[in-house]
């Protein structure tokens, strides 16, 4: 339907290359919740936001989320054949200290840089829609969390 079109035109609009992307929204994320750098803390060590956001590891866990969010909207016909991946990914979440109330806001983080990127093609329908398939994402992770 017409919301798979937006999600996927979208997405395709940003370009290959996603990390850049994903820097800008997990630099709104710590904006919004400076806390939850701490729980990166363990393996960085770094302490300012900038130098841990360009710190390798970091850098890593950016482009894992991409690669995340890149399957849901190449399987929005059928997102239930990430059930399985999306429950130990919340499983894994659960166990490194993220709260589930957190996926909320890397949600708006989400929101915030498709805002950045897409300009006047950032809709009230296609903010909808980017947030139907998250919210679906994230309710997957949160059943994964809590087993
Ligand atoms: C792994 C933190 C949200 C995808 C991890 C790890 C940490 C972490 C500490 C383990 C170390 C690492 O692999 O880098 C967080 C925090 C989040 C968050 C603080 C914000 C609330 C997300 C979201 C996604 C995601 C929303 C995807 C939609 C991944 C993936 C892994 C991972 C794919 C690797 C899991 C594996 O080892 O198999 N995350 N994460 N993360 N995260 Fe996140």
């Amino acid at each position: 339907g017409k919301d798979k079109e937006l999600i996927r035109d979208s997405w395709e609009s940003l370009g290959k290359n996603k990390v850049p992307h994903g820097i800008v929204m997990f630099t709104r994320l710590f904006e919004l919740d400076p806390a939850l750098l701490n729980l990166f803390n363990y393996k960085t060590k770094c302490g300012v936001v900038p130098e841990c956001l360009s710190s390798p590891e970091f850098l890593e866990h950016v482009t894992k989320v991409m690669v995340v969010i890149d399957a849901a909207v190449n399987n929005l016909d059928d997102l239930d054949s990430l059930e399985e991946f999306l429950l130990n990914l919340g499983t894994k979440h659960q166990a490194v200290g993220v709260k589930t109330q957190s996926f909320a806001v890397v949600g708006e983080a989400l929101l915030y840089m498709l805002q950045c990127s897409l300009g006047t093609g950032y809709t009230a329908a296609l903010r909808q829609a980017w947030l139907n398939m998250y919210t679906i994402v994230v309710a997957a992770m949160t059943r994964g969390w809590a087993k």
